[in-house]
């Protein structure tokens, strides 16, 4: 398994999700371990981007349960529905929100997360099974660059679960 992250100096946002989602893939497909390869997406997305916040919440029963994640402490349980992760689950579509004061029954885990974009991602019989969460602590971070090769990882990361 790959043990270093090489991200292109001085790359725009595109090129640096085109040079990172190739070594993420390499360095999961020896992996089986759901949370392990969860672990080493939020370690990768925190590297090459930076994000304030990024990490996984898992669909158990009724309820979304916090799972990897890098960034400050996050709450724990969200329910389908509520805040941005649980509309996305909800919804099975991906929610982004340059705003997050402007989204309805937005949920504050912390009060420096200003805008975020949440994936859904899918198992193979079509349920939501997890969602993607990154936030920012500034507004408007995140645009079509991001949701377009986001999806694309979401598409590798069902093929986990
Ligand atoms: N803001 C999210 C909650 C999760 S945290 O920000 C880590 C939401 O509204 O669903």
């Amino acid at each position: 398994m790959a043990e270093n992250l090489i991200i292109p100096d001085k790359a725009s946002k595109a090129e640096t999700y085109a040079a990172v989602l190739p070594q993420l893939e390499a360095l999961t497909s020896g992996e089986t371990d759901l949370i392990a390869n969860l672990a080493n997406t939020t370690a990768v997305l925190k590297e090459a981007f930076g994000f304030f916040w990024v990490g996984f919440y898992l669909v158990k029963d009724d309820t979304l349960v916090l799972g990897p994640f890098q960034g400050p402490l996050a709450c724990t349980r969200i329910r389908k529905g509520k805040g941005v992760c649980g509309t996305a689950w909800a919804e099975g579509k991906t929610q982004l929100v340059p705003d997050v004061e402007a989204f309805p029954g937005h949920i504050a885990c912390s009060s420096a997360s200003k805008s975020e974009i949440v994936l859904p991602g899918f198992n193979s019989q079509g349920e939501v099974a997890l969602v993607l969460d990154i936030d920012s602590d500034q507004l408007d971070d995140f645009d079509s660059t991001d949701q377009q090769y986001l999806e694309q990882l979401m598409k590798l990361i069902g093929k986990w679960l």
